[in-house]
């Protein structure tokens, strides 16, 4: 990997919460340009836009209708092309969200497709026969809930969804498929963007023949990912969109890759393969998973949090470095602490988890500490995925005030409330009614704060990212645990050519005794980034950590 790749920090933009400029209550590409310097200054140098495509946002838009359109509410192409040449004179990379394992059902594909058996779109999608009592193909579930097949009654078929019903799947198998996207993607390249962060990249490649799956755990049907996951032919579209597409520019490529082990990501990173620079990986994600998957009530525990990045940082090359994004809840409150030590868990989240090897990943508002939201009723949410969960769990028997609870705590909308920018109105994010409602905390939690306090978790941000971006060892270093069976600290080192940092960061809210393993600390070492203001002056290896502390050292 190429040394601005290596050196890149990414900032994730989800558009429509950004900033919003012309008060429809939607943020808009007018709203990323207005705020760019604001991204700049932060430290990062790539912007990660989720998707602007022409699209009716059933899924906010991961469901694409017209691949080479803006879709009006976020403004037009030619404010995406001045976003982009204005990202490119401060000297910001821009990556686009590539979502090609499905588009949307109101695509003129997808429209074309479904008329006959018999057109140039008819083998885009993918098609199924009923079974012989008129039934789907196949007891597959889709991601967001129910049968992952839809009827067509013209083509007398089911089509395949492993998302909503209105995200039908392409057909990578068809060459002439392969070929719209490749244009599709040579459209967006040819105009200068940076890279794309590829949706659901590891479902693209489906089992041949479609037949019942084994149901576990008494659900209702198949897991989606049962023979969609590293499908068969997935290296060798990959490679192929990597040499018709990708080997012609210099940009970076992120995949998403849900249900990925590391030594099957490693296959799609290394370098000999020629297809993708890094993937996201979603183990450390499923630390507090349960009964009811990611909506479980369930707490995490550090040792697994721990034990999965370790293994994540051992098994695989280089790393796509996050504990959230726009699918997931903010991460202060799912691994920090929300309220009593918002500032001090917000800091140390960020500090272990940028400092690992790889590529590091901050979602819009973790740089202010943002939290879940606190909504009271189910309506206030306006993501598929939750209302699909509320009314599942409902029906498995969980209370309606579980259910909401479960909800609340888990639900993507955490992550997508607007950005708190003031204590003004709607948060400084808009002056019409925000599509989805402001955190009620925006009057202590907002930009115009952060960047007026010095202490501020913004200014630590700067400051983390400074050293992240200027240290060989936290681009290069080898990553080792230290104190691998601590119940409160998650601490590793760094080491580079003899040289270390030695990051450490307590999960707790009490004080506690710290022990550096014997040896690793001498007094060539000193304190180079705390969470708290005070460092510490007189280094030992027995160290006491207060609630949420975050400490780098380095002999460097
Ligand atoms: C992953 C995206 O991040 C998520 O928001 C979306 O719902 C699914 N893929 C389907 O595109």
């Amino acid at each position: 990997m190429n040394d601005w790749k290596k050196k890149g920090v990414v900032y994730e933009v989800y558009p429509q919460s950004f900033k919003d400029t012309n008060d429809d209550g939607i943020g808009d590409i007018n709203g990323v340009i207005e705020k760019l310097d604001y991204i700049k200054n932060l430290g990062a140098n790539i912007i990660w836009l989720t998707p602007i495509f022409k699209s009716p946002l059933v899924d906010n838009g991961y469901d694409i209708a017209d691949y080479e359109a803006i879709n009006p509410v976020y403004g037009t192409m030619a404010d995406f092309d001045r976003l982009l040449q204005l990202s490119h004179e401060k000297g910001l990379k821009l990556v686009m969200d590539l979502v090609v394992n499905h588009n949307s059902d109101q695509s003129k594909w997808f429209q074309e497709s479904k008329k006959d058996r018999d057109n140039k779109y008819s083998d885009y999608y993918i098609w199924q026969d009923p079974k012989d009592d008129g039934s789907a193909p196949s007891n597959l579930g889709s991601v967001f809930g129910g049968s992952a097949w839809e009827y067509v009654p013209e083509r007398k078929q089911y089509y395949l969804h492993l998302f909503a019903k209105e995200q039908p799947d392409l057909n990578w198998r068809s060459k002439n498929m392969r070929q719209s996207i490749y244009k599709v993607m040579k459209f967006w390249l040819d105009k200068g963007v940076d890279g794309f962060r590829m949706d659901s990249i590891s479902f693209i490649s489906k089992q041949a023949e479609f037949k019942d799956v084994p149901l576990e755990d008494n659900k209702s049907y198949g897991s989606y990912y049962y023979g969609s996951s590293n499908g068969p032919k997935l290296h060798d579209y990959l490679q192929e969109m990597n040499r018709e597409v990708m080997s012609k520019y210099d940009v970076i490529t992120i995949g998403e890759t849900p249900h990925t082990t590391a030594s099957q990501a490693e296959k799609y990173i290394d370098p000999d393969r020629h297809e993708l620079d890094m993937v996201f990986q979603f183990e450390h994600m499923h630390v507090d998973y349960g009964e009811y998957g990611r909506y479980s009530d369930v707490n995490f525990k550090l040792s697994d949090l721990r034990d999965s990045f370790a293994r994540w940082q051992k098994d695989l090359s280089w790393n796509s470095n996050y504990l959230s994004n726009h699918d997931q809840p903010r991460m202060v409150s799912r691994f920090g602490n929300d309220t009593k030590y918002r500032k001090e868990s917000a800091k140390m989240l960020a500090m272990i988890t940028v400092l690992q090897k790889g590529t590091p990943f901050i979602l819009q508002g973790d740089e202010i500490g943002m939290t879940n939201v606190s909504f009271d009723n189910i309506n206030q949410f306006k993501d598929l995925e939750s209302h699909n969960t509320y009314k599942f769990l409902m029906n498995k028997g969980v209370s309606s005030a579980k259910a909401f609870e479960m909800i609340q705590r888990k639900s993507r909308d955490n992550s997508r409330t607007p950005m708190q920018w003031n204590d003004k109105k709607n948060a400084g994010f808009s002056e019409g009614t925000p599509w989805i409602e402001v955190n009620e905390n925006y009057s202590k939690v907002n930009v115009e704060d952060a960047l007026a306090d010095k202490k501020s978790i913004y200014h630590f941000y700067q400051k983390l990212l400074k050293l992240r971006n200027d240290s060989k060892i936290a681009i290069d270093g080898q990553f080792d645990l230290i104190a691998p069976n601590d119940s409160d600290v998650f601490a590793y080192t760094r080491t580079l050519n003899g040289k270390k940092l030695i990051v450490i960061g307590s999960f707790t809210d009490k004080k506690i005794k710290f022990d550096i393993p014997q040896g690793l600390l001498d007094n060539s070492y000193h304190e180079v980034l705390s969470n708290y203001d005070d460092l510490i002056e007189e280094l030992s290896s027995t160290i006491y950590l207060r609630p949420y502390e975050g400490i780098v050292f380095s002999n460097d």
